[in-house]
């Protein structure tokens, strides 16, 4: 139905990539959009990498169909998120594809991913980041606009970016990301010039999701302008900007909001939760989000969610949500005058 570059380079049936939330794109969630006809992103976030192989056969037992590891490239306070040791169990799973979030990955582990058969994205938000990215030989960009949920450094909403980073890169895949949450906007991003869509937060409420309810209903009442930038969240990760909804933490620090504030003392713990297998007390701002092991305080917590939030109002399985958003988006690209767009889009990533 959807003949892009992305659904023919990668065998999809549709140019629909879900998102590597860290805590939330485990391996059901994953498994269940790539065997929609999506591609699945398993979001690694912290996982050392023992827990990131297990995670990863387990996928490769709930489907053979295309899916890739999203890892994060960045110094937190738990030491690098991604090291020598992820890239090499990546390798060792025979992993096709493998995508890197903030900072550009070293040239060496390019070179080696590539040299095993894998394709490597980048996920970011500048033109910059994706000229550099694109001389590295990575082989598809994820434009991250400033709608995006979760960590988020774009400056630029998806509207201004993907157009601009179309036009410097003619020739590279591009894969738009933020606020896409419905037919409609993932019609607009096609039609911008975008070869597929990355879509996080209205994956928030698939039934697969790896999410506390709590968090999840709130994502389900909440409207586009309860969602906030701050940088409040991350003793984990200190200072990084990120889309999150407004709860009681988020109004008390506004406007002071810039960095992650100092922990109190004597210690605050907001709550409690699991972080692959062992129990975490959570510090005061903590970012890790809410599973549903996570017990506590939710006025407390980081729910992180993007500005397409006030779109997501139903919980359904993620087969479901792929295929219509799919379906929609195709209805809305051949509509009076959709035709034309539809086909320059297709022209362009022919
Ligand atoms: C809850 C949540 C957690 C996220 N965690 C990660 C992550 O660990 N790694 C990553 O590459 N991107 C992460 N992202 C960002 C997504 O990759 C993507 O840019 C974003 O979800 C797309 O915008 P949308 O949320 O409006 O659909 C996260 C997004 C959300 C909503």
């Amino acid at each position: 139905m959807f003949a892009t570059r992305l659904t023919r380079d990668y065998g999809l049936e549709f140019p629909f990539v879900s998102a590597g939330m860290g805590f939330i794109a485990l391996p059901e969630l994953v498994a269940a959009v790539s065997n929609a006809g999506g591609l699945g992103l398993l979001g690694v976030g912290p996982a050392p990498p023992p827990v990131m192989q297990e995670m990863i056969r387990k996928i490769k037992q709930l489907t053979s169909r295309p899916f890739g590891v999203d890892l994060i490239h960045e110094n937190t306070s738990f030491g690098p998120a991604t090291t020598d040791a992820h890239i090499d169990a990546c390798i060792a799973e025979g992993v096709k594809l493998v995508v890197f979030f903030w900072n550009l990955p070293p040239a060496g582990w390019v070179k080696r991913l590539r040299e095993s058969g894998a394709r490597v994205w980048y996920q970011g938000g500048s033109i910059a980041k994706a000229k550099e990215a694109a001389g590295m030989g990575i082989s598809a960009i994820i434009a991250q606009g400033s709608e995006a949920g979760g960590h988020n450094k774009s400056e630029l909403g998806l509207f201004a970016l993907l157009p601009a980073m179309r036009d410097t890169l003619p020739n590279l895949p591009l894969i738009a990301a933020g606020g896409i949450a419905d037919g409609r906007s993932a019609a607009a991003a096609l039609a911008l010039g975008a070869d597929g869509v990355c879509v996080g937060t209205r994956l928030l409420a698939a039934k697969e999701a790896n999410i506390h309810g709590d968090y999840q209903a709130r994502v389900l009442k909440a409207e586009s302008d309860d969602v906030v930038r701050t940088c409040i969240f991350g003793p984990e990760w200190p200072d990084q900007p990120m889309l999150v909804l407004r709860n009681r933490v988020v109004e008390e620090w506004a406007g002071r909001d810039d960095k992650t504030p100092a922990q109190p003392s004597p210690a605050v713990q907001i709550g409690r939760t699991d972080l692959f297998g062992h129990p975490y007390p959570m510090p005061k701002f903590s970012a890790a989000l809410p599973t549903p092991e996570t017990t506590g305080d939710f006025e407390e917590m980081c729910l992180a969610a993007g500005r397409g939030v006030g779109l997501v109002r139903e919980v359904k399985p993620a087969a479901e949500i792929v295929r219509e958003m799919m379906l929609d988006a195709a209805a809305k690209l051949r509509e009076p005058g959709g035709d034309t767009q539809r086909e320059m889009a297709e022209r362009r990533t022919a």
